[in-house]
């Protein structure tokens, strides 16, 4: 059957060397995570989530985010992102030459509250001057909304409660919007009605989907979200990851996973599946386990038999 009706390409922000590592018990050294980035590069991601310049005693995995954006070979045209929650978080992300910074806020004021320690409404007040910010040096502003189909903490989050952040978000000058599944409860109509929600406040184009896999469900919901028309997604490679403020949230839905299937839609991506899959089984060896990537681990025995 045709695919008329889906995107006619998607893109894909890789967000493993941040989404991925930070959740990681043991310590990655820098080398690592920029030998990461590195073949991620190689692979053709136009966009590499690579740092998150947060508190070191909140994420201590991510303590060394300058020094990996520091190392990484960059690709011209590539932009490679970090968090920045604050002012504080920014300045070291603009010294740290990010292309794009990322503000991340919540529709759940629980999560809200456990994550950032502060409410919504305060979490908008500490975006805006690093909107101002990164506008006035010319960075890329994108914006995140968690728990956007659920909540460890409070549960039910609403469409409304969804569209609300995005629009506050939207004001402070966002370029993009993931709405992401922090802990993975949604399903695909679920995820249509939100998506549709939040593109009542911001265009659809620029909107993402940020998906992770702890009830298997993300390319279920990857595919609903492309039948209504959004073409952007984060993904990890080898499935990597958590949030350490989403207990037992695991992942997000792995890249090679996505890959395979925009390759079996015939929407094209600019990425090569093949080097995702070398950089999946590098980290995997280094973590001591096996990737949490279907597609990855079929495609990587079948290249060793
Ligand atoms: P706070 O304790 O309220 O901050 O934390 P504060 O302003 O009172 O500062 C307290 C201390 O933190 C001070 O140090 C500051 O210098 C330091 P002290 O004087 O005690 O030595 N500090 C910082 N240090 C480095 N970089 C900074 C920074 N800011 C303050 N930027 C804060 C507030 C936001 C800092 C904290 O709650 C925090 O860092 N939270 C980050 C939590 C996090 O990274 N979570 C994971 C990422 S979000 C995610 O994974 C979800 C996402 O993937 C989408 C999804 O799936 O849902 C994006
Ligand atoms: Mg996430």
């Amino acid at each position: 059957m045709a695919n008329k009706d889906l995107p006619r390409h998607v893109k894909i922000v890789e967000v493993g060397p941040r989404d991925g590592l930070q959740n990681e018990a043991q310590t990655i050294s820098a080398e690592v995570k920029i030998a990461l980035i590195d073949r991620l590069t190689l692979a053709g991601f136009a966009n590499i989530e690579a740092a998150s310049f947060v508190s070191p005693k909140w994420v201590p995995q991510m303590a060394t985010s300058a020094q990996v954006m520091a190392g990484i070979a960059r690709k011209p045209g590539v932009l490679y992102s970090a968090l920045t929650p604050n002012m504080q978080g920014f300045e070291a992300a603009l010294a740290a030459q990010v292309d794009e910074v990322v503000i991340f806020g919540s529709a759940s004021e629980a999560f809200s509250q456990k994550n950032i320690n502060c409410s919504i409404a305060e979490s908008i007040a500490r975006f805006q001057p690093v909107a101002q910010a990164a506008k006035l040096h010319g960075l890329r502003l994108r914006g995140s909304v968690s728990c956007a189909l659920g909540c460890p903490y409070q549960g039910e989050v609403t469409p409304d409660a969804v569209a609300d952040v995005v629009r506050r978000l939207r004001d402070l000058g966002c370029d993009e919007i993931d709405i992401a599944d922090t802990i993975g409860t949604g399903t695909p109509h679920k995820v249509q009605a939100v998506m549709l929600a939040a593109a009542q406040a911001f265009p659809l184009a620029q909107l993402s989907g940020h998906f992770h896999d702890t009830y298997g469900q993300a390319l279920a919901n990857i595919y609903a979200s492309l039948e209504v028309g959004i073409a952007i997604f984060h993904s990890s490679v080898a499935g990597l990851g958590g949030c350490p403020y989403a207990k037992g949230a695991t992942g997000n839905v792995a890249t090679e996973d996505v890959l395979y299937l925009m390759q079996g839609l015939g929407i094209p991506t600019g990425i090569d599946i093949g080097t995702v899959v070398d950089a999946g089984q590098f980290i995997s060896r280094h973590l001591g386990r096996k990737a949490v990537s279907r597609a990855g681990n079929a495609i990587a025995f079948r290249q060793n038999v």
